[in-house]
């Protein structure tokens, strides 16, 4: 098949979205599909229209790639692509909205706020800090409601650590979301279906050596320690792949997704958001679980690509 990858775009994530496009690319011209790469611009829809794509591949991580935005344009051509539908796309991006929807699926999410940008002047600083504090305690994890890769993200462990963190996320959005931050084992979980149902991989333990998984740890490599599989307690990994299921189904999503989990000192696995279009560069867990699955990148890509052709 003529597969079309969408990589780039005019996110904070544009360099890892590139990266994944690239890595993608070629995993698939070795399982034996042919392959462009392209970034999206006012072109895309003649390119759609050509008759030279068979299947397009959305690989552009942040907003309108996994908002649902680019989504709805291949929807409204009515070309195949990999991966999730708009209105799941949409359900997973705004990580408030996610961590609503994982909620009434049964799974634990830890307690949060979101804040609008605005609030702020409204109600002025010093009284929405300190009723943050109030609510939720600490420490703290503050990131963008709608973001990706950790951009804007960051924890805090004093009271005193608020004011920056809050500058810090409104620079990459306009919705704060302000989590209790669970201490424990921080893994990620990709769920597959290649036709046959959705199956959970082994959990990927990611342990940063900054102790906080943010953009440098996620694509220098050696900057984080990863364990594929987790060393978790066979029942922890159990619980997580079912949250990780769990979550798939309950999002509705398609083909491909990333659940990314904290698991407390009892094994409760708490969700903290679904990923619509996972990483796929050298550092990225998503190709980790597949190492560890014993299953090839090539072939799971390919099967993925023929998925969505079906
Ligand atoms: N947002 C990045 C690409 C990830 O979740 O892997
Ligand atoms: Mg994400």
């Amino acid at each position: 098949p003529r597969v079309l990858i969408l990589a780039g775009g005019l996110s904070h994530e544009r360099e890892v979205s590139l990266r994944s496009g690239r890595r993608v690319a070629e995993e698939l011209r070795d399982s034996g599909c042919e392959v462009t790469v392209t970034d999206v611009d006012d072109r895309l829809l003649d390119t759609l229209r050509s008759g030279q794509v068979d299947v397009v591949w959305p690989l552009l991580h942040g907003v309108s790639g996994e908002d649902g935005a680019v989504r709805d344009v291949l929807e409204l051509v009515g070309v195949p692509y990999v991966g999730s539908d708009p209105a799941a796309c949409r359900l997973s991006w705004d990580k408030s909205v996610a961590k609503g929807t994982a909620g009434e699926a049964g799974l634990s999410t830890p307690r949060f706020v979101a804040l609008p940008h605005g609030i702020f002047r409204e109600l002025g600083a010093n009284r929405v800090l300190t009723s943050i504090v109030e609510r939720l305690g600490l420490p703290l994890v503050v990131k963008p409601a709608r973001g990706g890769s950790a951009l804007g993200a960051s924890a805090v462990r004093e009271a005193s650590g608020l004011p920056r963190a809050m500058v810090d996320c409104f620079a990459y959005g306009d919705v704060a979301l302000v989590e209790q931050q669970v201490s424990g084992v921080e893994v990620a979980v990709t769920v597959l279906d290649t036709g046959t149902g959705p199956i959970a991989l082994p959990p990927v333990e990611i342990v940063p050596d900054s102790g906080f998984y943010d953009y440098d740890a996620r694509y220098v490599a050696g900057a984080t320690e990863f364990f594929c599989p987790a060393r978790l307690p066979d029942s922890a990994v159990e619980a997580v792949k079912t949250a990780a299921l769990a979550a798939h189904k309950a999002f509705g999503l398609r083909h491909v997704s990333r659940t990314d989990l904290i698991v407390d000192g009892s094994g409760i696995p708490w969700f903290l958001e679904v990923n619509v279009a996972p990483g796929m560069t050298e550092t990225s867990l998503l190709p980790m679980s597949i190492e560890a699955a014993g299953l090839s990148a090539p072939q799971v890509y390919r099967d993925l690509v023929e998925t969505a052709l079906a």
